[in-house]
């Protein structure tokens, strides 16, 4: 996959993505990130991108012009039609089933905002709007961060045997059930028997209603949209009256 990064502030992205999985991730070829200054595409002496808002008020407005002629140059170079995605609070709010769609693409464009916004004309360039949180951040970077990590790990080889991507919170629709390692007691607090039972049955049961349980307590929104199987209702009948006590 390639994903280029149109940034103000590429040494933002450094931290992110040169440890562990990401950097990993690039190491092997299964992803290659490029950060692009879009500065860098400005034609003026002075490289400017903002400019002050048509109609009066508060802040900047990035201008459309640096924008639209590195996504210009992106797609010069571009093997495949590259998925491009703005990040703005005012945007769908992102979830890992979107995650799980841009892991199939070719090619992500993610273009990071800073100061006011971006002049209306730059949205037409983009496939999608995407805010990954009801919070207003000082620009798109860490957004950007965010979809990077949650997609790259996604991606077939990257994760090796450390975590099956199917079966976490979100995926499953449900929140994951609790875990734990050794000691089997630690300061007071002991490990369910039924995970050292040695019975996968038992255990996997344990791990299902577990999940149901946490789902209910923490997230119940997401029940709504979970198709619950019979077996898993009763469950959940049993967790509300265990709640209840
Ligand atoms: N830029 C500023 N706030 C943002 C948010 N919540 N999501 C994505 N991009 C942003």
């Amino acid at each position: 996959m390639r994903i280029d990064v149109l940034t103000l502030f590429p040494e933002m992205f450094h931290g992110v993505l040169n440890e562990s999985i990401l950097k990993r991730a690039q190491e092997t070829g299964i992803v290659q990130v490029k950060l692009i200054n879009f500065r860098e595409y400005a034609t003026d002496k002075h490289r400017t991108v903002d400019d002050y808002p048509y109609g009066g008020g508060a802040g900047m407005v990035l201008k459309p012009e640096p924008i639209f002629r590195a996504v210009d140059h992106i797609k010069e170079s571009a093997a495949t039609k590259p998925r491009i995605i703005i990040l703005t609070p005012q945007g769908k709010r992102y979830t890992q089933q979107q995650a799980e769609e841009l892991a199939k693409k070719d090619h992500l464009v993610l273009i990071c905002g800073h100061y006011e916004g971006f002049d209306e004309r730059i949205l037409t360039l983009a496939d999608d709007e995407i805010s990954i949180g009801d919070y207003v951040l000082t620009g798109g970077e860490l957004g950007a961060m965010v979809i990077i990590d949650s997609v790259v790990r996604l991606l077939p080889g990257v994760l090796g045997n450390e975590a099956s991507p199917e079966e976490e919170s979100f995926s499953t629709g449900l929140l994951e059930h609790p875990h734990y390692t050794r000691p089997r007691e630690f300061r007071g607090m002991k490990v369910p028997d039924v995970l050292l039972s040695g019975n996968h049955q038992k255990i996997d049961e344990w791990r299902r209603k577990e999940a149901l349980r946490r789902t209910l307590i923490r997230r119940p929104d997401l029940l709504e949209d979970y198709p619950l199987t019979e077996v898993e209702k009763r469950w959940l009948e049993e967790i509300r009256q265990e709640e209840e006590k």
